[in-house]
């Protein structure tokens, strides 16, 4: 049987700050019977409730970096069909945030270290380690330059979610956990040491989260310093998109909702009255109520937004934000809501139920990334009713397309450049075509709701690939 080992820094339910815990805690139970893939993160401070749910100690051992001894135990325990190992070490991670400690560096390389030593006494043998963003980044680079010894058939794989945030160190803050000597050159970025550098050239298989992301990564606009390493790794990266987790979002079960429902034309006016009434907005079922539920940060177009929120006012709407992030947007966001009580509301916090009943009752859902690796939010939305409204990049593009009329097709409305008025443009003829033709407005509004987007698909994909790769005989099939 094929087993794969995924190494990550989350997995819902037990840690999440972003997208990344939905991708590793939903992706693994995805695969069907005949494979075996499990689940590795640390064993934060925050990860509630251990024993309950009915994780134990698996065993101990020590973790050798810096002529010193580090504590590594490991605790096992089943979520949902799929085996968790948590890497316990209380000095390194029991913190009651994720992340954001001077040390982070030094953190998440003991972690890496700390997977790859795990291996022998797990009592599980992967083919593939599939390892997450930056955080894991060091596992492919240690396993190929000083464990490939112990484990020569061993593969990685190793998946972008945001190119963003790379793991940048001065050598000598966090050399001491790899061990290297010098700065390799495969790892040298800007005279400092870059994880994720040295993980696109060590891995076997480089992922990103869509197939458009994919692609934009090899421009400089994008690429962040490695759109050249990127280009020079070639047919090794490739795009596969995420999906959601169907039985997580469904608006016909979802108990959050004021009311459920399996057909949204007809049945989120009922949404829209309860939430309005809740957020103290006037209660109109004529008006189209445009939702943003994101974090509020750079990447997730706060800009144009800033720049045009007076002119989007000035429509016939009804606007809710619900998020966190920066505080300049947190800010401003607060004192515009302030100025316009019957038409915008913004509520600066992270609420599950409170973003599952703004997509069950909101018609629009703005969503224009500056850059977008998959986005799982637009996905979201329109599994609620919601027609996103998108700029066309990364995943956006690849799950959203400007409707039609001619043609009918089409699930939302889209824009190219990163532009406050091409935003603004898009926007209103949303806007009209919702006040001057409701009939056509149902149309799109099913094309939402109907587009599906399913792990299943996905997890085909990946097997392909981790199949080819446990067959390869050598490393580096892709190159
Ligand atoms: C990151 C990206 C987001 C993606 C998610 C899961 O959070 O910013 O676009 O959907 O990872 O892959």
């Amino acid at each position: 049987m094929l087993k794969v080992l995924f190494i990550a820094s989350e997995a819902y339910p037990f840690a999440k700050t972003g997208g990344l815990a939905d991708v590793v805690g939903a992706l693994p139970k995805s695969f069907g019977k005949d494979v075996d893939v499990r689940v590795m993160i640390p064993n934060y401070g925050s990860i509630p409730n251990l024993l309950e749910k009915n994780i134990h100690y698996h065993h101990h051992f020590y973790v050798q970096m810096d002529g010193k001894d580090y504590y590594c135990g490991i605790l096992t325990g089943e979520h949902e069909g799929v085996k968790y190992y948590f890497i316990d070490n209380e000095y390194f991670f029991r913190r009651p945030e994720l992340y954001g400690y001077y040390d982070d560096g030094e953190r998440f390389t003991f972690f890496s270290r700390a997977a790859l030593e795990s291996l022998s006494s797990l009592g599980f043998e992967p083919d593939i380690l599939h390892c997450h963003d930056w955080e894991t980044a060091a596992v492919p680079y240690l396993l190929k330059h000083q464990y490939r010894t112990a484990f020569p058939k061993l593969k990685t794989v190793f998946t972008i979610h945001n190119m963003k945030y790379q793991g940048i160190y001065g050598f000598d803050d966090i050399n001491q956990f790899l061990h290297l000597g010098f700065l390799p050159n495969d790892m040298e970025f800007y005279g400092k040491l870059n994880l994720m550098k040295g993980a696109l050239y060590a891995s076997d298989l480089v992922t990103t989260v869509s197939p458009t992301y994919a692609h934009e990564l090899k421009d400089p606009y994008y690429g962040e310093g490695l759109d050249g390493v990127i280009r020079s790794i070639g047919a090794k990266e490739i795009g596969i998109l995420n999906g959601i987790d169907g039985s997580v979002y469904n608006s016909a079960t979802d108990s959050a909702l004021f009311v459920p429902f399996s057909e949204p034309n007809g049945n989120k006016a009922a949404n829209k009255k309860d939430l309005q009434e809740y957020l103290n907005l006037p209660v109109r079922p004529d008006v189209p109520m445009i939702a943003m539920v994101n974090r509020l940060i750079e990447q997730k177009g706060l800009d144009l937004v800033a720049n045009v929120i007076h002119e989007i006012l000035q429509l016939d709407i009804q606007f809710v934000v619900l998020g966190t992030g920066d505080a300049n947007y947190e800010n401003l966001l607060n004192s515009v809501a302030y100025n316009y009580p019957d038409k915008m509301v913004t509520r600066i916090e992270f609420d599950d139920p409170l973003s599952r009943r703004i997509y069950a009752a909101s018609d629009l859902f703005l969503m224009p990334s500056k850059f977008e690796p998959c986005g799982l939010s637009q996905m979201i939305a329109m599994r609620y009713g919601s027609v996103p409204i998108v700029r066309e990049t990364g995943g956006l593009k690849d799950t959203v397309s400007q409707f039609d009329p001619n043609t009918g097709i089409g699930n939302g409305f889209t824009f190219l450049n990163y532009n406050a008025h091409d935003m603004l443009f898009t926007i209103q003829n949303a806007v009209n075509i919702y006040h001057n033709d409701r009939g056509l407005f149902e149309k799109i509004t099913d094309n939402a709701f109907n587009s599906r987007f399913n792990w299943e698909n996905s997890a085909q994909v990946y097997l392909t690939h981790y199949r080819n790769l446990k067959e390869a005989e050598y490393h580096e099939l892709y190159t």
